[in-house]
């Protein structure tokens, strides 16, 4: 026993000695803070802006004639939204002249929590900028008859590698001694080896010095210089300076890691195996019966494709079955929350998205979908859901950003698309679709559906998604909608009853509250239109 206590007393002692002798020997790493908002260094910034005004000043008394054509197509700073005015009114006239509507969102908020409530958005969207802005966004320009040859774009550094700068030179007028400066803030600049006669200075440094009395030689010597980034702050850039006697230039090395790519094993067939590519996701709400119809009608077609279902009624019933998954939620929690759910377990390379009141026909063939997503660099693509009346309806939408001052951006939104897809005549290219399409996982799950807005709600999502979402549309891959016209002498279930109530609720209401909030703090909107 005692001898026990003896070594482990032994062991304890030797631990500390060996934990306090590495602690003493480690490196003492110079722990650079990073300026994790990157802004430009006031030298880079005055060098850009003196140049840009300087020439300004010259060329500024030179009379113009503005082109009113051209000129009105560029954007001005601040945005209206516009609603059409004088209404026909005539039976559809909806449907045949869609009338483009106008809404301001602040109402969305009391006048009187109002000013606070803009200086916080205009807090939270500043320092979205900077999170958003790197030096790879400020603009530089190249100037005329500039001796200095140097990469405009495309240079890149891992975080803490180095590179050698590609394309560096100097074109000049016979001189008796040349010499160049690089100045850089992320990194230092080094060479990867030297030239006889020529002189190099502050290398290993961000400052960095090359001289000789030879051209040839100096330019020999600028195929070597390498840059090491020796800050670690991903995704930035490092704006260096390189400039020799009157003539200065900027460039830019991007710093950041390379994108990890998530790719899917879709196996080796040569046709589409919906089941191994797809999995259908839903949400459902009270409506047990409407679920059961749509996973007999998917399962006649699709006997293996996985069925992801989210679920939030009170009173959940059991759904089973192979190839099903059925998640809980608390009760009531609502639209988006229940999308972002069921997404969030998809495990296949696209997800089918469908409501729980759609019946899979003869004509909702996934593979075609498939196949429009394999061959474009589309992400999300949309079909055409066919009402009992017969009508089939796509909902495509444009959705367009005007820039706006201080009071937010505009938001508009038509019906419609861009183009036709070529080798798709039956696809377009538009920003918004209807409630059923499928989507690159990956994708979707990036873009998230907003767990707030519970109620109605649908483009609010491709709103979220403009930028970093390729949208397309097909209307021949067609889901059929449950019957939504009641009629008369068939009495509404107490399920449908509770549904309508809590899915359709007056336009007045709290959910239409939250949706404009949302788009007016969150998107930073200041107002939609729409027809
Ligand atoms: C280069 O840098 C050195 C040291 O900072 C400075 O003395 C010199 O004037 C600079 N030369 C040019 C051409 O910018
Ligand atoms: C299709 O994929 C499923 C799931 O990965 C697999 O079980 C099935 O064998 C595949 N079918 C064919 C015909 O390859």
């Amino acid at each position: 026993m005692r001898s026990l206590r003896k070594t482990l007393l032994l062991v304890v002692l030797v631990s500390v000695v060996v934990v306090l002798a590495v602690l003493h020997s480690w490196p003492t790493r110079g722990y650079s803070t990073v300026d994790v908002w990157q802004r430009r260094g006031p030298l880079i910034e005055r060098h850009l802006e003196e140049r840009l005004t300087e020439s300004d000043h010259q060329l500024s008394s030179i009379p113009i004639r503005i082109r009113d054509s051209v000129a009105s197509l560029l954007s001005r700073n601040s945005c209206v939204c516009e609603g059409d005015s004088g209404r026909i009114n005539l039976p559809f006239a909806q449907l045949l002249f869609p009338r483009v509507s106008a809404h301001p969102l602040h109402t969305a908020f009391r006048p009187s929590e109002l000013d606070e409530l803009k200086s916080r958005r205009a807090h939270e969207y500043h320092s979205f900028q900077k999170r958003s802005q790197t030096p790879a966004d400020v603009l530089i320009v190249a100037e005329a008859n500039s001796p200095l040859q140097y990469p405009t774009q495309g240079v890149e550094v891992r975080p803490l590698k180095t590179i050698i700068i590609p394309g560096l030179a100097l074109h000049d007028i016979p001189r008796d001694h040349y010499i160049v400066n690089f100045t850089a803030t992320l990194g230092s600049l080094n060479v990867a080896a030297e030239v006889e006669g020529v002189r190099v200075k502050g290398d290993g440094e961000n400052h960095m010095t090359i001289s000789s009395p030879a051209l040839n030689s100096l330019n020999r010597q600028l195929q070597f210089v390498t840059y090491t980034n020796t800050l670690f702050h991903p995704s930035t850039a490092d704006t260096v300076q390189f400039e020799t006697e009157k003539h200065q230039a900027s460039f830019v090395i991007k710093i950041r890691h390379g994108t990890t790519p998530k790719l899917y094993n879709t196996g080796s067939k040569q046709e589409y195996n919906v089941s191994a590519l797809v999995t259908v996701a839903t949400k459902t709400f009270l409506r047990y019966d409407k679920l059961q119809d749509l996973i007999d009608s998917i399962r006649r077609y699709y006997p293996t494709v996985t069925i992801v279902i989210a679920d939030d009624s009170q009173n959940p019933k059991t759904i089973s079955g192979p190839y099903i998954e059925h998640y809980i939620m608390p009760f009531g929690k609502g639209w988006f929350a229940g999308r972002n759910l069921a997404v969030s377990q998809v495990t296949t390379k696209y997800v089918l998205w469908v409501d729980d009141d759609f019946i899979f026909t003869a004509s909702t063939k996934l593979e075609k979908l498939v196949d429009v997503l394999e061959r474009t660099t589309l992400d999300l693509v949309g079909g055409a859901v066919r009402e009992a009346t017969g009508y089939t309806a796509t909902y495509r939408q444009t959705i367009s950003i005007e820039p706006g001052e201080e009071e937010g951006d505009c938001l508009h939104m038509r019906r419609g698309f861009h183009h036709v897809i070529e080798g798709f005549p039956n696809c377009v290219v538009t920003d918004g679709v209807i409630n059923f399409f499928l989507a690159r996982t990956d994708k979707v799950q990036q873009v998230g559906f907003d767990p707030r807005l519970a109620r109605v709600a649908h483009l609010e999502f491709f709103i979220d998604g403009l930028g970093s979402l390729h949208v397309g549309s097909c209307d021949d891959v067609i889901v059929n909608h449950a019957t939504k016209i009641r009629l008369p002498w068939v009495s509404q279930s107490e399920s449908d009853k509770t549904y309508a109530k809590f899915r359709y609720p007056p336009a007045s209401s709290d959910a239409t509250q939250t949706k404009n909030g949302l788009l007016y703090f969150k998107n930073r909107f200041q107002c939609l239109t729409r027809n």
